[in-house]
């Protein structure tokens, strides 16, 4: 069996951050120790609120944002440094998409010459055959051949996020790290968006990454979920066992909230409180201010992330070590 394409070990990345006009920039700690592991065209969900620390690990895990402390290996070989040739060249192969493609897109290029320019970057189809990969590529996507010499203001959301895809597929990416893709899309055009993306990194085996604070988009496409919480992995399992049987209380509560077709809405259990402040991070297990079924180990204790099954980690002092969800 062919070994993960990407493995994060102990990653941390601290920010500095200023509290007000007049105070002092204070450390900020937007990941904090996350190790993940991610096999050949796997798609694995991040989900999280806002603030917890997804976008930093997404930008990490390409390199592009840099780890103060711990380790990454793509495909087997550690990270180059962010810049030198190596990473230049490891660059074709991952490839990142994010919430904002009109920011991601050159809006003095047409949208074909925006596809072919990775082509020819990083010198992979020559000259005569890059209008028919191009074409291939807009194809696979669902833009229109008329819609080649179009500029980005000219096409709609979903249109160049669509662009925006076929030019990070064109360099045939072994990993896809989506950051919120469909977050800035109509709520009709998301599900159109998310069913073509998982379509395509099934049918080219790519490997991605899937970051979204909307629960019901990660359903739909991650083989399994990380749940972040204050830069920290706080559950991580299957997509189904995630879904059906969240364990940590943090997990249990975003999954509530997600309206499922059918199951009534008694049962669901609420977030209460603040949402999570990084700057202000809570002693001791940092959900604990919010955790319905707090104790006084979890106050003064943060609870390491540890395996429950063999399928399944969380870092929650009140969950057992089996597999069956605590009582509420
Ligand atoms: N470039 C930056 N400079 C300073 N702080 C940052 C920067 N990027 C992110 N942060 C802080 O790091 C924390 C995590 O942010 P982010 O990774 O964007 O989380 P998410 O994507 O889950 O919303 C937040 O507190 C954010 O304010
Ligand atoms: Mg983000």
């Amino acid at each position: 069996m062919a070994g993960p394409i990407l493995q994060a070990k102990d990653l941390v990345r601290t920010y500095e951050v200023r509290q007000g006009m007049f105070g002092r920039p204070s450390p900020v700690r937007a990941v904090d120790g996350i190790s993940l592991t991610i096999m050949p065209g796997e798609t694995l969900g991040i989900v999280g609120e806002s603030g917890s620390g997804k976008s930093t690990l997404g930008r990490m895990l390409l390199g592009i944002d840099p780890a103060q402390a711990g380790e990454i290996a793509f495909d087997g070989q550690a990270m180059p440094k962010l810049g030198t040739p190596q990473w230049r060249a490891l660059r074709a192969k991952m490839q990142l998409v994010y919430q904002d493609p009109l920011a991601a897109l050159d809006r003095r290029l047409t949208i074909s010459a925006q596809i072919a320019e990775p082509l020819a970057i990083h010198g992979l189809v020559p000259l005569e055959h890059r209008q028919t990969r191009v074409a291939e590529l807009m194809s696979a996507v669902g833009l229109r051949p008329d819609q080649a010499d179009r500029y980005p203001h000219e096409l709609s959301g979903g249109q160049r996020q669509r662009a925006v895809i076929a030019r990070a597929l064109a360099s045939r990416p072994k990993l896809l790290v989506c950051d919120e893709p469909v977050s800035a899309l109509d709520v009709s055009i998301q599900a159109q968006v998310v069913n073509m993306l998982r379509d395509l990194q099934e049918e080219n085996h790519i490997a991605m990454v899937f970051i979204s604070h909307d629960l019901k988009v990660v359903r739909n496409i991650a083989d399994r979920v990380a749940v972040m919480y204050l830069g920290r992995i706080v559950e991580e399992a299957s997509s189904d066992v995630i879904f059906q049987s969240p364990l940590h209380p943090y997990t249990r509560a975003l999954v509530s909230s997600v309206p499922v077709p059918g199951r009534p809405l008694k049962g669901r259990t609420i977030l209460q409180g603040e949402p999570p402040n990084p700057a202000n991070r809570p002693s001791g297990c940092a959900f604990h201010p919010r955790c319905p079924m707090a104790t006084d180990i979890c106050r003064t204790t943060a609870p390491p992330l540890r395996a429950i099954s063999a399928d399944r980690t969380a870092a929650c002092h009140l969950v057992a070590d089996s597999a069956e969800p605590v009582a509420a």
